[in-house]
C-alpha cells in the first residue's frame, strides 16, 4: 500500500487530528444508527494506547459554508463517550493554546468543519490552521474521502500524515474485492437508474467476470433489448447506452445477467397483488417490482461457483413486501457462502447496507463499507481525493 498507517507513525506526546466521517443518522436529537461511530473506535483507542491526543475533525449534514445550529456536532458527544468508554471535549471554536492546554489524555471534538465555506472550497488558509491545531494527520473518513475539503484533503499535505483503522480496513476490503481479487468475481448492482450509475458499470464491467443487474436499472436493459416492460419503472432514453454496455461487457468477457423472470404489479404498493411471469411477458398495465425465482437460482448458481463478491443496490423494490424476496434470499446466499469462508463478498453504498441489515445477511458479509457516495465512485474506479493526498 502506498500509505502510511498508524503503525507507522511514533504518535507518543502528539496532538493527532483525525478526520472522521460520524454523519450519522438522527432523529429528536438522538442517534438513530452508530454504525460509523462504533467503526472509528479501534482508531481512537489505538491512538491513546501509543500516547497521543485525539482531536476528531468532522462535518455533519450539508450547512453549506453557514452556522446551523440543528448541525452541531454536540449532540453526538454522549453517543461518542459511550463508544470511546472516555469523556469527549467539544470545542466550537479551537485554538492552539486552548488544545494544549486540555489534559494528555483528553480526546477532542472540533464543531461541524462545514460551518465555514472554507471547507469545501479546500482553502489553503484552513487548511494551514488545522495543520497547526495538530502534529500528525490521520484520516479515518473513507466514506468522505470522494471530497477535497480542507479537512480530508488540503491539510493532509501540512502533516505526516497516516490512514486511520477504519479507512485501512476498507481500502483493504476494497482492493480485495476490485483491485487484486480472487476470480471469479461477481458484481451484483441494483437500483433505480441505469443513469446514474453509468460510469459505475461501464468500470466494471471491465473488471469482473458476471455483472448481475436488478432492480429499475434492469427493466432498462430489458427494454434495450426490444423487450415491452409495460408500467415498469425504465429509462426508455437510455437504452442506446445499455445497448453500448451490453457490447462493452461482451467484449470484456463479462457475462451480463438479467432476470430471466420477473414479479409484476398493477401497483406499487406494500402487498398488493402479484404474479410470476418471463422477463418479456409483462402485461401492458402492469409493472416489475422484483426478479423471479429462476433468477435468484441463477444468482445463486453464480454466487455458488464465484470466489469474491461486491455488491451495491437492491435487486427489486425491497422496501415493500413483498417485492424484497429477489433481494433477501441473494443476500442471504452470499451471506451463508461467505460465513462458509466460500466467498469474499464486500457491500457498501447508499439502500444497500440497510438491505443487508433487512435481509438478515449484514453481519455475515466479510465486509461491509460504512461509505455512501465514496463506496459509488470508488466503483467508477476513480481517485478518492482524500485516499491520494496520504499516497503524495
Ligand atoms: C456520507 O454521508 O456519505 C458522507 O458523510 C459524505 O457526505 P456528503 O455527501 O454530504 O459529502
Amino acid at each position: 500500500m502506498a500509505w502510511k498507517t498508524l503503525d507507522d507513525m511514533d504518535l507518543n506526546g502528539k496532538r493527532v487530528l483525525v478526520r472522521v466521517d460520524i454523519n450519522v443518522p438522527m432523529a429528536d436529537g438522538k442517534v438513530t444508527d452508530a454504525t460509523r461511530i462504533e467503526r472509528i473506535v479501534p482508531t481512537i483507542t489505538d491512538i491513546r494506547a501509543k500516547g497521543g491526543k485525539p482531536i476528531l475533525l468532522a462535518h455533519f449534514g450539508r450547512p453549506k459554508g453557514k452556522h446551523v445550529p440543528e448541525m452541531s456536532l454536540q449532540p453526538l458527544v454522549p453517543t461518542l463517550e459511550q463508544a470511546f468508554g472516555a469523556p469527549v471535549t467539544f470545542v466550537e471554536r479551537p485554538d492552539g493554546d486552548s488544545l494544549a492546554a486540555l489534559p494528555a489524555d483528553a480526546i477532542v471534538l472540533v464543531e461541524n468543519t462545514r460551518f465555514t465555506p472554507m471547507e469545501e472550497a479546500n482553502d489553503p488558509q484552513m487548511a494551514g490552521f488545522l495543520a497547526s491545531l495538530g502534529d500528525i494527520y490521520c484520516n479515518d473518513a473513507f466514506s468522505a474521502a470522494h471530497r477535497a475539503h480542507a479537512s480530508t484533503e488540503g491539510v493532509a499535505h501540512h502533516l505526516p500524515s497516516c490512514a486511520g483503522r477504519l479507512m485501512q480496513a476498507e481500502l483493504e476490503a476494497l482492493e480485495g474485492a476490485l483491485g487484486q481479487p480472487v476470480r471469479p468475481v461477481v458484481a451484483v448492482v441494483g437500483g433505480a437508474k441505469v443513469s446514474t450509475k453509468l460510469e459505475l458499470l461501464g468500470n466494471l464491467v471491465a473488471k469482473v467476470d458476471h455483472l448481475v443487474i436488478g432492480g429499475g436499472m434492469a427493466n432498462t436493459f430489458l427494454a434495450a433489448q426490444g423487450i415491452d416492460v409495460g408500467k415498469s419503472l425504465c429509462e426508455h432514453h437510455m437504452t442506446d447506452t445499455a445497448v453500448e454496455i451490453l457490447a462493452k461487457a461482451k467484449a470484456a468477457g463479462c457475462e451480463i445477467v438479467l432476470p430471466a423472470d420477473v414479479v409484476v404489479a398493477a401497483e406499487f404498493a406494500a402487498g398488493a397483488a402479484n404474479e410470476v411471469v418471463a422477463n418479456d411477458a409483462c402485461p401492458a398495465d402492469k409493472m416489475i417490482l422484483d426478479a423471479g425465482p429462476t433468477a435468484v437460482a441463477r444468482i445463486g448458481e453464480i454466487l455458488d461457483s464465484a470466489k469474491t463478491l461486491i455488491w451495491n443496490g437492491p435487486l427489486g423494490a425491497f422496501e415493500i413486501e413483498p417485492f424484497d424476496t429477489a433481494t433477501n434470499a441473494a443476500a442471504q446466499k452470499a451471506a451463508t457462502l461467505s460465513k462458509a469462508g466460500q466467498l469474499i463478498s464486500v457491500a457498501g453504498g447508499g439502500d444497500t447496507v440497510a438491505a443487508l441489515n433487512q435481509a438478515g445477511a449484514a453481519a455475515d458479509f466479510t465486509y461491509i463499507s460504512t461509505a455512501g457516495g465514496a463506496f459509488l465512485e470508488w466503483m467508477e474506479g476513480k481517485t478518492l481525493p482524500g485516499v491520494a493526498a496520504l499516497e503524495g
